[in-house]
C-alpha cells in the first residue's frame, strides 16, 4: 500500500495535530477567504479535508462547505468536530483523483501539503483536472504546498521535534531528479519504537503553474504566506491561486 493510504490514521492526529496550532489555522482560514475573495454563502470544496481543520471554520463563517478525504479515521474525527461546533459540512469519503462533482463550487481549496502524493505525475495532474471540472466557470482554486526553491536550500540533517508528549526523530531526504522529498519519523511509545514515512512531489512555482495550466485552469498569482506576503525563493510555502476560465 502507498504511504498516503495508511499514514492518515490516529498517528496523524497525534503527530500533526499539535503542529497545526489554533492560531495558525485561524490565520490560514482568514487568508483563504481573503485570497479567494469569497462572496457570503459561497460554496467551497475542501479537497483532502482531513479532520475538518479548515472546512469547519469556513462553515462557521457561513460558507457552504463540502469536504472530501480518503481517510475514514480523519473523516470520523471531522464529523465529530463538526457536530461539536454545530455546523453542517457535507463530508465525502473518496480519492482526490476522482472528484465526482461538475461545475458545483465557487472555490476549491487544497491546504497544508495535500498534493503531489502520487508517484506518477499523470495522477497528480488528474487531481487538478478534477478540480477544474468541479469548479463553476470563474470559480477559484487555492493550493498550499511547500516551495521547492526553499526546500532544496534546507540542510538534510536529522532533527528532533516534540508533538504533544512525543519526541519524534526525523530523517529527511530529497531527490532532486524526481523532485520528491520525504522524511522518516521514529518515536518511542510504550517502550516500542514506532515509525512512519512519507514522500511527496515538491514543486517550484514554475512547475506548479505548468501543471495547473495543463489542467485547464488559469494561473492568477502566488503568495508566500497567509498574510499577503509576496512569493519568492525564500518563501517556505507556495500558495497558488488559479481560476477556471469563464
Ligand atoms: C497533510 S493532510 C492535510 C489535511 C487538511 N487539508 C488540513 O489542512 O488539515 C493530507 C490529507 O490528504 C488526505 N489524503 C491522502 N491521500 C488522499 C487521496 N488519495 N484522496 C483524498 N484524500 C487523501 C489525507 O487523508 C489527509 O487528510
Amino acid at each position: 500500500m502507498a504511504w498516503w493510504e495508511t499514514l492518515f490514521d490516529d498517528r496523524y492526529l497525534r503527530l500533526w495535530g499539535p503542529l497545526a496550532s489554533p492560531e495558525a489555522t485561524e490565520q490560514q482560514v482568514e487568508g483563504i477567504i481573503a485570497y479567494l475573495r469569497l462572496e457570503p454563502g459561497a460554496s467551497i470544496l475542501d479537497l483532502a479535508c482531513g479532520y475538518g481543520r479548515i472546512a469547519i471554520p469556513l462553515a462557521q463563517r457561513g460558507f457552504r462547505v463540502t469536504g472530501l478525504d480518503l481517510s475514514e479515521t480523519l473523516l470520523g474525527q471531522a464529523r465529530a468536530n463538526g457536530a461539536q461546533a454545530g455546523v453542517r459540512v457535507e463530508w465525502h469519503q473518496g480519492d482526490m483523483r476522482e472528484v465526482p462533482w461538475v461545475e458545483a463550487f465557487d472555490a476549491v481549496v487544497n491546504i497544508f501539503s495535500s498534493f503531489g502524493y502520487f508517484a506518477d505525475e499523470e495522477e497528480n495532474l488528474r487531481v487538478l483536472e478534477g478540480v477544474a471540472r468541479a469548479l463553476k466557470p470563474g470559480g477559484r482554486f487555492l493550493i498550499d504546498v511547500i516551495n521547492r526553491d526553499w526546500r532544496v536550500r534546507q540542510p538534510l540533517q536529522r532533527y528532533w521535534f516534540e508533538a504533544g508528549d512525543l519526541l519524534v526523530l526525523s530523517d529527511p531526504w530529497l531527490d532532486p531528479v524526481e523532485g520528491r522529498a520525504g522524511e522518516t519519523w521514529r518515536w518511542l511509545e510504550g517502550g516500542q519504537w514506532q515509525s512512519l514515512e512519507f514522500d511527496v512531489r515538491i514543486y517550484t512555482a514554475t512547475e506548479l503553474k505548468a501543471l495547473i495550466e495543463a489542467a485547464g485552469l488559469r494561473w492568477v498569482t502566488a503568495y508566500g504566506g497567509w498574510a499577503g506576503e509576496d512569493f519568492g525563493p525564500q518563501s517556505r510555502r507556495l500558495i497558488a491561486l488559479a481560476e477556471k476560465p469563464k
